[in-house]
């Protein structure tokens, strides 16, 4: 196969550490969206080695993820992806004690390409195999590392229970995260997910593709107040997100306003104003899961927001406020654990391999997978 177009990111690693004779080390593969990723990482929370191919050059002229286009990309990618990921750790197959892999939620050509990559690698080296839920993968990664928002050098452990907002290009849920495999639905979206909207907000505005990281940037030098978008649901009790209204004002507003002033100033405006509607509704949903029976019952000391859109400033200093209120730590993840990635993925097999949850015999990968079927 013509591996010559990959275009691999080396994350790095804790570099110091090359992992003690007694940690587990854990191959992790993610391979469910435009992302091809393996990473090494310790049960002492270090991260040996992290690859990523991201496919979005390939996706980009689409506007959105091609399916077939990803799975294909996937093939290319994942061997030379796991390959640079021992090299990088200075480590053999022989050296792993777990592999993990995703094997849903996601686009299942991709999860079945890492899925029975992983597979083979297991039955070929008898290790044990994990069977990762990728929005676990991104729940659980703040238990790896995590930071505040004001303070991204000083990290924060993430004990459960947590109240966690997961906002992703697939999902947005709030959940309380009662333990590995144990999580609690507080609310979820009614329609779009907030990594949607934005995607769309950006397509709308021919921005390009993924639009989560243009729009925040664009948002950053805009006036949040000059346009003002719905806040569907706020004014309603429950923990449910609803998007699409804000989607169809901003089309509205698009529609009937006059091409020749759309300039840049316009668009940085547009982007911060529906910013700020994605930042109170977030704001107004978790304040209702805060008040939860469910949640007060269960005291959770830290609000924690993980996915993609976690990587939104806005969003983070706007939980990490109402953290404070309500006399919580905040925490999120490094901005590189965010997106799609294969460090959350190999910690998500560690803490499923110390509860006890290997593979005892072969599993079909599944397309939909939510997390409270764990
Ligand atoms: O978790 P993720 O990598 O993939 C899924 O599992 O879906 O999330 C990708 C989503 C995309 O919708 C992208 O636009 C959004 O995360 N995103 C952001 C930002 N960076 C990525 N959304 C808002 N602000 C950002 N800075
Ligand atoms: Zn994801």
């Amino acid at each position: 196969m013509n591996n010559e177009k990959l275009i691999i990111t080396d994350m790095g690693g804790d570099t110091e550490h090359k992992g003690s004779n007694d940690s587990i080390l854990c191959l992790g593969i993610e391979s469910s969206c435009d992302e091809t990723s393996a990473a090494i990482v310790d049960d002492n929370k270090n991260i040996l080695a992290h690859i990523i191919y991201s496919q979005i050059p390939e996706h980009q002229q689409y506007g959105g993820v091609v399916p077939e286009l990803a799975a294909r990309a996937h093939i290319l990618a994942i061997d030379e992806v796991i390959k640079l990921t021992l090299e990088r750790a200075g480590k053999t197959i022989d050296d792993i004690d777990v592999v993990a892999a995703t094997a849903g939620p996601g686009l299942i050509g991709g999860v079945l390409v890492g899925w029975m990559t992983a597979t083979g690698i297991s039955n070929a080296t008898h290790k044990p195999l994990i069977a990762v839920n990728h929005l676990e993968g991104h729940a659980l990664v703040p238990r790896l590392k995590a930071t505040s928002a004001s303070d991204s050098a000083t990290s924060i452990d993430v004990e459960f229970p947590y109240l966690l907002m997961l906002a992703s290009g697939g999902h947005c849920q709030i959940l309380l995260v009662r333990g590995v495999g144990k999580y609690e639905l507080i609310g979820q979206t009614l329609d779009d997910s907030a990594g949607e909207a934005f995607d769309k907000i950006a397509k709308m505005l021919g921005l390009g593709y993924p639009g989560g990281p243009i729009v925040d940037k664009r948002a950053q030098m805009g006036d949040k107040k000059r346009f003002h978008f719905p806040r569907p649901l706020c004014d309603k009790t429950g923990c449910d997100f609803s998007f699409s209204g804000i989607k169809t004002a901003a089309r509205m507003l698009l529609d009937k306003t006059d091409k020749s002033r759309i300039d840049e100033q316009f668009i940085n405006d547009f982007c911060a104003s529906f910013q700020a509607a994605v930042v109170d509704c977030i704001t107004n949903r978790l304040q209702n899961a805060l008040h939860d029976e469910r949640v007060k019952k269960t005291n959770p000391k830290t609000l924690v927001v993980a996915g993609g859109v976690a990587k939104n400033s806005a969003i983070r200093n706007a939980m990490e406020k109402l953290a404070a209120d309500f006399n919580m730590q905040f925490a999120a993840p490094p901005m590189n654990l965010c997106t799609d990635n294969g460090a959350m993925i190999a910690w998500a097999g560690i803490e499923n391999y110390k509860a006890g949850k290997t593979v005892k015999e072969p599993i079909a990968p599944r397309p939909r997978w939510p997390l409270t079927e764990l």
